[in-house]
């Protein structure tokens, strides 16, 4: 279990993140929607020890231990699979070294304990095998985003953190990409999902939290806020 508790990270002088408490329960999916500059990013770069932004008061506990001031890749050790916003894949390396990069024996647990590689990523994104020997720059937009995750499965995470993995793609490949994480969903992965498409969040997500200028003014179940017109339309301007 993720848990985030009361946290406060600045750029500077700017305070960000103004006491930002969420949490991810084991074989859970939750949503953070908020608007754009709204500290989604800066809120998931807190808890992977990435910086900027300075935390400057608060807690980051994964399964009980504090991760608060470890470097980056110690807390990737811990099972914390990211999917950056902006994809990120190396475009000069083809798809197959992009994923063999990442590979790591990791934790595996809550995906049943099974183990992912080469084989099985390729069996939930069959159109990256077709590609497997492309460079990362010749892919599209939706192929990039497939391997941004794939690439992020293959470090076998405990828990997947993704960063608007929806920004961009067409509305055909949104919906390919709703279908690959229920099936993840499906296969007991614990997945933390920062978004701003309503519909996305709302298909795959347990738990939702909005995010308003550094705070969270937002928690319920899907169904709930589906019950709140007045919350969307407020915060999400759906
Ligand atoms: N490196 C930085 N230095 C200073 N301010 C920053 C930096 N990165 C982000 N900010 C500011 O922090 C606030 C939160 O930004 P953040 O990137 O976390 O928002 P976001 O919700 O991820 O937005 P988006 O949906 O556009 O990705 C914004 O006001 C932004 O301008
Ligand atoms: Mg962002």
């Amino acid at each position: 279990m993720l848990e985030v508790e009361n946290i406060h990270s600045y750029y500077g002088g700017a305070h960000v993140l103004q006491g930002i408490s969420m949490k991810v329960p084991d074989g859970r999916v939750v949503a953070m929607l908020g608007r754009n500059g709204m500290g989604k990013t800066s809120l998931i770069r807190s808890i992977m020890g990435m910086t900027p932004p300075e935390v400057r008061a608060g807690s980051v506990r994964y399964n009980g231990e504090e991760l608060l001031g470890r470097p980056s890749f110690y807390i990737a050790s811990k099972g914390l699979g990211l999917v950056p916003q902006g994809r990120r894949i190396f475009p000069s390396l083809t798809v197959v070294e992009n994923l063999m990069i990442a590979a790591r024996e990791g934790q595996a647990k809550g995906n049943n304990g099974a183990k992912w590689d080469l084989n099985r990523v390729f069996e939930l994104f069959p159109a990256l095998e077709r590609r497997r020997k492309n460079r990362g720059n010749q892919l599209s937009g939706g192929e990039q985003q497939m391997l941004a995750i794939a690439r992020a499965l293959m470090s076998n995470p405990s828990l997947l953190i993704m960063d608007e993995p929806s920004e961009g793609l067409a509305p055909v490949l949104v919906q390919q990409l709703r279908d690959q994480l229920i099936v993840l969903k499906q296969q007991g992965l614990s997945m933390f999902l920062v978004e701003q498409n309503f519909g996305l969040a709302m298909a795959v997500a347990d738990d939702v939290y909005i995010i308003e200028k550094g705070q969270v003014v937002y928690e319920g179940t899907p169904a709930d806020l589906n019950a709140r017109p007045e919350i969307k339309k407020r915060y999400l301007g759906v």
